[in-house]
Parts: structure tokens; sequence; C-alpha cells
């Protein structure tokens, strides 16, 4: 490489050291939804877990636990990666509520089948939200945030796969 192409390459290594400002916004606004969906649906979760009922509730009453555990780790980290970018995250639960997408259920009984099918219709709804963020990271480069959301994506699959299983439906 000749002089000129090192220059080329420090200036570009200069560039590349930090997200421009336009990529933190975006990518702060889009993790901020997420993290209000997932907050969302880990409360649904335990919801469900606690008033689960029939004559499955042992295993599924376990299996939300496991992915109300599950949803829970993300939360800290997808709130993390915000900061560390140089963004902000969520703030309180009224905040949580301005930015999800998923809906609540406030119903005072729900029958385990609707319980099942409305996590599995949740869960597909966040593998978008979750491909859909990748893309923004990817379009800005922020890779390590790209490849927490490939592992999230895989963990939400497979939560959508047991789901689908016992819900009957594939
Ligand atoms: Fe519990």
């Amino acid at each position: 490489m000749g002089k000129s192409g090192a220059v080329r390459f420090g200036e570009r290594a200069e560039q590349a050291i930090e997200l421009s400002r336009d990529g933190v916004a975006e990518i702060s606004s889009a993790l901020r939804e997420m993290l209000a969906d997932v907050f969302t649906l880990y409360l649904k979760t335990k919801n469900f877990h606690w008033h689960m009922s029939g004559r499955h509730f042992r295993d599924y009453h376990l299996l939300l636990d496991e992915q109300g555990d599950q949803l829970f780790a993300m939360t800290d980290e997808i709130a993390e990666r915000a900061r560390k970018i140089g963004g902000t995250t969520l703030h309180s639960i009224s905040d949580i509520s301005r930015h999800q997408r998923l809906a609540d259920n406030n119903k005072d009984v729900v029958s385990p089948e609707d319980m099942l099918g409305e996590l599995l219709g949740d869960s597909r709804r966040l593998t978008g939200f979750l491909r859909l963020t990748h893309e923004i990271c990817g379009r800005h480069k922020d890779v390590a945030s790209t490849s927490m959301i490939e592992v999230w994506i895989d963990q939400t699959e497979r939560r959508t796969w047991f789901l689908a299983q016992i819900a009957g439906r594939t």
C-alpha cells in the first residue's frame, strides 16, 4: 500500500471509531421500541405463568417461567447497548406504554389455548421487530448490536418453536 493508501485507510479508521449522530438516534429509537416490546412480552408471559390453569398446568407454568427469565435477561442488554453507543433508553412503566407495539392482556380469565396462541403471535411479531432493528443497525455498521440481535432472534425462534408445538400450530 502506498502512502496515500495508508492515509485513506487512516481516515476511514478514524471515521469508523464512532457511529454517526443520525445512526445513534435511529438505533436508540429502534432499541427503545424493542425494549418496550420485550418488557410487555415479559410481563404477559409472567401473567400467563401466574394465571395458567388446566391439565397441563405444571408443564405450561414451568415453560412460561423459563421463557420469562429469558425475556427479562434481554432487557438489561438492550438498554445497556443503547447507552454504550451514546443513546438513551426507557425510564419508566409509562415510557414502556408509550413505545410498546405488542398489546397487553388485562382479561381476568384466559384459557390455556388462548394464552399459548397469543404468546405465539407476539413471539413471531417480536422476531419481525428484531429483524427490522438488525437491518437498521446493519445500515449504520453497528456490528456489535447486529450480533447481539442475532442471538436474540435465535432465542425468540426457539420460544416460538416451543409455543407452536404445544399450541398445535406450526
Ligand atoms: Fe413463578
